[in-house]
Formats: C-alpha cells, sequence, structure tokens
C-alpha cells in the first residue's frame, strides 16, 4: 500500500545554537494506517507533528531542518503551505487556539476558502460534516460558547472537510473532562473506520488509543526508541514506564506474569485478560 507520510533521517532544530530537538527520525505511514506516538514530556512529540505538518520549516526560519518529510507524495520543504493545506490538518492540545473567527459557521468555512472550491461544492462539504458530526445546532455559536469537547470535535470535523489524506492529532483530549474525552474519541474512531483518513496521534492516556491504533512509536529525546505493533510494544511495559510512559494497567498486571511464563502474552483489555486466564 502507498505511504502517506515519508519522514526520512529527519533532525530539526529551533536555533542554529540549540541542541537538536530531533535526532534522525524515521517513520513511514501507510495510507488509511493509524499511528500512535507516545514519549515523556520535552521529547519531542509536537515537533515532529509539527514537521509533518510543514509548520516546520516554513513558519520558524530561525530554526533548522536536516533529512526530509514527504506527505502525500509532496516534499514538505518544497511545497508551498497552501498546497499542503489540502493534503495534511493538525489538531493541537489547546482548542481554543484554534478558531480564527468569532462563529463556528465562519470558521469552518474560512477552512475550505484555500482550496479555491465553487461556493457549492464548499456549502455541501459543511453541509456534510454538520450532519456526519453531528454540530449542526453549533453552528451559530461562538467558540466561548462550546465546551472544551465541542470545540475539538468542531476542529476535527473543519480539517475533515477539507478532506485531507493524513490528520494530526496532538494530545487532543488531554484538557478535556472524561466525557469530553469520550465525545472526541468516538469522533476519531468514526473518522478512522467510516471515512479511512490516515492518523497520527500523540496520547499520553493510552487507555483511550488501544484499539484504535495500529502501530506505536516511543519517541524519547528526539529519537524513536521502541515501535511496533500494540501486542509487541506493550510487551515489555517496564521499558514504556522507564522511558516516562505510563502503560495500560492490564499490561502491568500481566507483564510480570508473561516473565514467569504463566501467561503467553499481554493482554490490551479486560476483556482479552479473562480470555486468556480462563484459557489456562
Ligand atoms: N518554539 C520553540 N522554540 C524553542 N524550543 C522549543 C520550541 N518548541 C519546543 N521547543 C523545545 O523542543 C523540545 C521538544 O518540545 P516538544 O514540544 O516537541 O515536546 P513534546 O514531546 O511535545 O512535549 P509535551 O509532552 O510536553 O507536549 C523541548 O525541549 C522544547 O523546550
Ligand atoms: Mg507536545
Amino acid at each position: 500500500m502507498a505511504s502517506a507520510v515519508e519522514v526520512r533521517d529527519l533532525w530539526w532544530r529551533y536555533s542554529r545554537d540549540t541542541d537538536w530537538v530531533l535526532r534522525g527520525v524515521n517513520l513511514t505511514v501507510r495510507e488509511g494506517e493509524t499511528v500512535c506516538i507516545v514519549g515523556p514530556t520535552g521529547a519531542g512529540k509536537t515537533t515532529l507533528l509539527s514537521c509533518i505538518q510543514s509548520l516546520l520549516p516554513h513558519s520558524f526560519p530561525l530554526g533548522e531542518m536536516k533529512g526530509s518529510v514527504v506527505v502525500d507524495g509532496a516534499d514538505t520543504k518544497s511545497t508551498r503551505a497552501a498546497q499542503l493545506a489540502g493534503r495534511v490538518g493538525m489538531v493541537f492540545e489547546d482548542a481554543e487556539s484554534q478558531f480564527v473567527f468569532p462563529s463556528v459557521e465562519d470558521d469552518l468555512a474560512f477552512g475550505l476558502e484555500n482550496l479555491n472550491l465553487d461556493r457549492e461544492e464548499a456549502s455541501e462539504r459543511l453541509r456534510v460534516i454538520q450532519e456526519e458530526f453531528g454540530i449542526g445546532e453549533l453552528m451559530g455559536r461562538t467558540a466561548a460558547q462550546l465546551s472544551g469537547g465541542q470545540k475539538q470535535r468542531v476542529s476535527i470535523a473543519g480539517l475533515v472537510a477539507v478532506q485531507p489524506k493524513v490528520l494530526l492529532l496532538d494530545e487532543p483530549t488531554s484538557e478535556l473532562d472524561p466525557i469530553g474525552k469520550s465525545e472526541v474519541m468516538d469522533l476519531v474512531r468514526k473518522i478512522k473506520t467510516r471515512l479511512g483518513i490516515t492518523l497520527v496521534i500523540v496520547e499520553q492516556d493510552l487507555e483511550d488509543v488501544i484499539g484504535l491504533a495500529e502501530r506505536f512509536l516511543l519517541l524519547d529525546s528526539g529519537k524513536i526508541l521502541l515501535e511496533g505493533e500494540p501486542k509487541d510494544f506493550f510487551g515489555n511495559p517496564e521499558f514504556l514506564l522507564e522511558h516516562g510512559v505510563y502503560p495500560p494497567e492490564v499490561s502491568l498486571v500481566f507483564g510480570p506474569l508473561v516473565k514467569e511464563g504463566l501467561v503467553p502474552t499481554v493482554p490490551l483489555d479486560v476483556s482479552e485478560a479473562k480470555r486468556l486466564v480462563r484459557s489456562r
């Protein structure tokens, strides 16, 4: 299958006289795949997403980049930001900062403007996402009249309307209460299953992304230290803890049992744990 994102030996620093924040990152994301990046604070996760989104190097002339990032066939270094906007979109942790216009409706319409769609096509896309994401009743509101979860839902819907190949989500639920969190994660699941968009998610709360991501990567000090499918990735929960990542509870309980040969693998959720224990 074609790759949606190709990161090759990527190095980045925010200024020429400071340390490299990314140190030789390689990452390939296949079309339609969901990849989750985890790592301690300051590891470079947001920086990596910003490179894929092409905010870096374009919006940061003081920095230095080595290596390459190709998104949907376009090299981010040599492609104009407006052209990339149709290929890749990013949802930030801070929902508030993502709104440019007072009303939700104007904000969503603004996102489509770069694409030079005709009026009919633009309003059709807005109609479809309102329906698909159940945000019709929010259209007349201002950002201040939305809950945190609603803000994130509107941001994600607005990016999906642009129909990008790749959607980047940087801790989209970290500022939300449990209800807001589940609202947003339900939406992300919907995007994945119904629309098949390629997703790269940075998330601390791994319980939320288990079952969603096909592959996990551990980034620490600008390097990818571990990469694999969930079964392998969480098979050694102590390694993750050593690198500031809190693995799913169930993997912490079962990790030692696997080591002692009492169960064959680390389960990733409670129902799998039950099955494993019953089959003994
Ligand atoms: N605009 C900037 N200018 C200079 N240094 C920066 C800038 N943004 C981030 N950094 C530095 O780059 C490093 C990586 O930051 P980054 O935000 O990518 O980490 P992160 O893994 O996303 O952390 P967190 O989990 O806290 O969000 C940190 O040392 C940070 O201080
Ligand atoms: Mg970050």
